[in-house]
């Protein structure tokens, strides 16, 4: 299958870094939109994002929409799907993926790891033991890996993988790949990655979670954003959600900041080359973040708004973690 999605971002020069669009596109939107639907200017305002079409909308700084120099990608208003509750876009999401892999038996994922996909990963389980479903021919890829843990680490996604989905279906060794913790040459390691996803044909479907900070795999916010698989450096506020146990002994120890610090995360690039995205997320923690990724400026301060620049994505949203999207950010 030839990979569809564009690439309508710019990179400086061959370092695959995005500078941020920190560009606002709702005076496009309204000018492209029916009479009925305004989008006020203001924050806090309501808007329906219902009866915002599913298009395209080229991005256009007022400041510099006759300069025909300036670069003009395209924005895309997503899917979204809400529902009632963590169990309900689980199953929700079950139901999208099931189909996506009987539809497609070799079909390659991205996966993410978290809290978040641990309902998916169940459903997916039960329609295997259940329903039929085979992973015998999917490929898959994980999203992101500590660097320089043991394999077996308990903190680490190999053993997540495992215990929630690969050890329980079909899927054989070999099939699924998360990046070497114990790669020698992270360069090497990053290349070979991100060839190997190349090689696969490239990713069908990425599934993804989404920080609370908007982190998209451990790409966090800053000036940039890394467009290749990469080396990447946990936000703190990461790190002290992702081991909360850690957290409460760093006043007396410190240097225990330095362990699951960083860690290999395939890019934004990566991300975007996907034919389609499925991004899940739940609770109130990750509202704001999410409109403003749905509605708000493409900016790296903000990884997970750089989805707008996808044709093709669909959030599967609980009441609490949707309930920002209706306003503008
Ligand atoms: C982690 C992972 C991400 C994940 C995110 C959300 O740090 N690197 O891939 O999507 O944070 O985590 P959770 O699902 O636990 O909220």
């Amino acid at each position: 299958m030839s990979n569809s999605a564009p690439t309508p971002f710019r990179r400086d020069g061959d370092s695959g870094r995005f500078g941020g669009y920190c560009l606002w596109h709702h005076y496009r939107l309204q000018e492209r939109t029916s009479s009925r639907t305004t989008f006020p200017k203001r924050a806090g305002v309501p808007v329906d994002i219902a009866v915002v079409p599913r298009g395209s909308y080229t991005l256009l700084p007022c400041s510099q929409a006759r300069d025909e120099t300036v670069e003009r990608p395209t924005v895309h208003v997503p899917e979204i799907l809400l529902e009632a509750d963590y169990n309900a876009m689980s199953l929700r999401a079950g139901d999208i993926v099931g189909e996506a892999i009987r539809h497609n038996p070799s079909i390659v994922l991205a996966l993410p790891t978290g809290t978040t996909p641990i309902g998916l990963y169940a459903d997916l389980v039960r329609r295997y033991r259940d329903e039929g479903l085979s992973l015998s021919a999917v490929t898959t890829f994980n999203l992101d890996e500590y660097v320089g843990i043991a394999v077996d680490d308990p903190e680490g996604y190999h053993g997540f993988m495992r215990s929630h989905l690969f050890d329980l279906v079909d899927i054989p060794e070999g099939a699924w790949h998360l990046p070497n913790p114990q790669a020698t040459d992270a360069g090497a390691e990053v290349r070979r990655y991100e060839g190997l996803i190349d090689a696969s044909g490239g990713i069908d479907l990425a599934i993804l979670g989404v920080g609370a900070n908007g982190h998209l795999a451990f790409n966090e916010p800053g000036d940039t954003l890394t467009g290749p698989t990469h080396v990447a450096a946990l936000a703190d506020d990461t790190w002290l959600r992702n081991f909360p146990s850690l957290a409460p002994r760093l006043k007396d120890e410190p240097e225990l900041r330095a362990r699951y610090s960083t860690a290999y995360t395939v890019g934004i690039g990566t991300i975007l080359r996907a034919r389609k995205i499925l991004v899940l997320a739940s609770g109130m923690a990750k509202a704001s973040i999410l409109a403003s990724a749905v509605r708000g400026a493409i900016t790296p301060r903000n990884p997970a708004s750089f989805l707008q620049l996808h044709p093709d994505v669909t959030f599967i949203l609980d009441e609490a973690a949707g309930s920002w999207v209706h306003y503008t950010a």
